[in-house]
């Protein structure tokens, strides 16, 4: 189990990348809801960001790809609009406990 960090340190709406032995990995707060995805857009294989912690579009209600504008469904991460549509993020799964998310 590793601890990821506390829901708090994410804004709401708002994301966060992270480095560990689990790799290249971003968390996106919705509410009392958080969604961890593998930090490695489906059209390139590349990190999604271009500024750290930077992973959602300007309305915050889509992730983004910085490189072409891939837009992924926060809770899915499910590819709507960009170059690779029906193309998916690769989901990790989370635990929220104790206003901590874990990493099972
Ligand atoms: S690398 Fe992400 S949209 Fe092309």
């Amino acid at each position: 189990m590793i601890r990821l960090c506390a829901v708090s340190d994410l804004d709401d709406p708002g994301s966060k990348g992270f480095h560990n032995e689990r790799g290249h990995l971003f968390a996106v707060r919705q509410g009392l809801q958080v969604f961890v995805y593998v930090n490695s857009c489906p059209h390139f294989g590349i990190n999604l960001e271009w500024q750290p912690d930077q992973f959602l579009d300007s309305e915050k209600r889509l992730i983004q790809c910085a490189t072409h504008g891939a837009q992924f469904l926060i809770e899915t991460g499910e590819c709507i609009a960009g170059p690779c549509p029906g193309d998916q993020l690769t989901s990790v799964e989370c635990e929220v406990r104790d206003g901590v998310v874990y990493l099972p």
